[in-house]
């Protein structure tokens, strides 16, 4: 018998209405009564901060974690020293930023998530935030919830995505897949900046084009997209100078990690108008607290905020592969098997993938 403890987010009457909302505490990503059936002890909350919080009463003896980037359980040094019988950490979903992984390796637990589980969910959302910053969309909404009508106050910072030119830092599953999507767009250019090589296949089936700097992909680009994961290579990587870089009324997404992308530089370059636009919906400690500043700042025009909670990867459509993904690793790990490689982040000491910095 093994001890699961999952930290998953609360749905309340949204989870009690909706079944398929797997990722929260009600439904417990649709395996709970399997595990226990199996024998096994499975603890769920959402309780996450602070020592007498439920997630680090449990994680002395649990053997194995599950946690979801949406409501992150950090899961630090300190944790992972007091968790003593932990071997497998699972990502209910994409990004394992929030465990400590040089901790983990240095303790041998095996880190891993369902890669590949939500980075549809998330290339869509990329685009569609690119159009809502684009097109001046939130303020246009706003106007007619407010029962107002006033085209030219909305149109004079609305533009077309075609023509622009289009880059992402990062150009792995969902960096590609929101390449693939703008081609229909007709920009001027798409651009990617990454350390990894595409596959020659799949560079040749895109019209994009790689940057060796990204200095370059900073200074040339109308939109640019983060798609890496935050690593210490990656943690405040936008920050005033690079955002300097960036041409005067560029508009930013980012729906790859709050932290990549420094707080205070994000709300100077919007307010200031150097920035058009930012829009994404991951931030640097989730949940937002109510005064974070990235609610209600905005450019002088009164628009280019498309920040949401952190949901993209967390549609009905993706929370039934990253459940089942989960379970799969559970799985393997009670059968004694192998991980499907693509899902294992770090493993017996070490990175198994190149994802998170370049090492050796
Ligand atoms: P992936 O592992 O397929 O691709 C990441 C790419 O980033 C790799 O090609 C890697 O070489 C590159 N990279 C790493 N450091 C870089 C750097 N300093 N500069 C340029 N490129 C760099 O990962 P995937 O599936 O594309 O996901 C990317 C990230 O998106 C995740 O790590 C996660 O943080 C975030 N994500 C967010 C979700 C959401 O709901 N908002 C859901 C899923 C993922």
């Amino acid at each position: 018998m093994v001890k699961v403890l999952a930290v998953l987010y609360s749905g309340g009457k949204a989870a009690q209405e909706e079944s398929r909302l797997f990722g929260t505490i009600e439904n417990r990503l649709g395996f709970g009564d399997w595990l226990e059936s199996e024998g096994h002890e499975f603890i769920v909350t959402d309780d996450k901060e602070g020592p007498n919080s439920v997630f680090q009463q449990h994680i002395v003896d649990a053997d194995i974690l599950v946690t979801t980037p949406f409501h992150p359980a950090y899961v630090t040094k300190e944790i992972i020293a007091k968790a003593k019988n932990l071997k497998l950490a699972v990502t209910a979903g994409v990004g394992s930023d929030h465990v400590d992984l040089n901790a983990a390796n240095e303790r041998k637990i095996t880190v891993a998530e369902v890669s590949g589980s939500n980075v549809v969910s998330v290339a869509e959302h990329v685009v569609m935030t690119m159009l809502v910053l684009v097109r001046n969309f939130v303020p246009a909404h706003e106007q007619i919830i407010a029962h107002d009508w006033n085209v030219a106050q909305i149109a004079r910072n609305a533009f077309d995505i075609e023509g622009k030119t289009i880059g992402t830092i990062g150009a792995g599953r969902i960096g590609y897949r929101v390449l693939q999507r703008l081609e229909a767009f007709n920009p001027k250019e798409l651009l990617w900046f990454d350390y990894t090589d595409l596959p020659a296949d799949a560079a040749a089936a895109i019209k994009a084009r790689r940057v060796a700097t990204l200095d370059e992909l900073l200074s040339t680009c109308d939109v640019i997209t983060v798609n890496c994961p935050l690593h210490e290579g990656t943690k405040g990587l936008i920050d005033e100078k690079a955002i300097a870089k960036m041409k005067k009324g560029a508009w930013l997404v980012n729906t790859a990690r709050g932290a990549i992308v420094k707080r205070e530089a994000v709300v100077a370059a919007l307010e200031s108008g150097h920035l058009a636009g930012y829009g994404g919906d991951v931030w640097d400690v989730q949940p937002a607290p109510k005064d974070h500043p990235w609610r209600d700042m905005r450019n002088p025009l009164g628009g280019g905020n498309a920040m949401v909670a952190h949901y993209s990867g967390t549609t009905l459509d993706a929370q039934i592969r990253y459940a089942n993904g989960a379970k799969d690793i559970i799985k393997r790990y009670l059968a004694g098997q192998a991980q499907d490689p693509a899902n294992v982040i770090v493993e017996n000491g070490g990175y198994a993938t190149r994802a998170y910095g370049q090492r050796k």
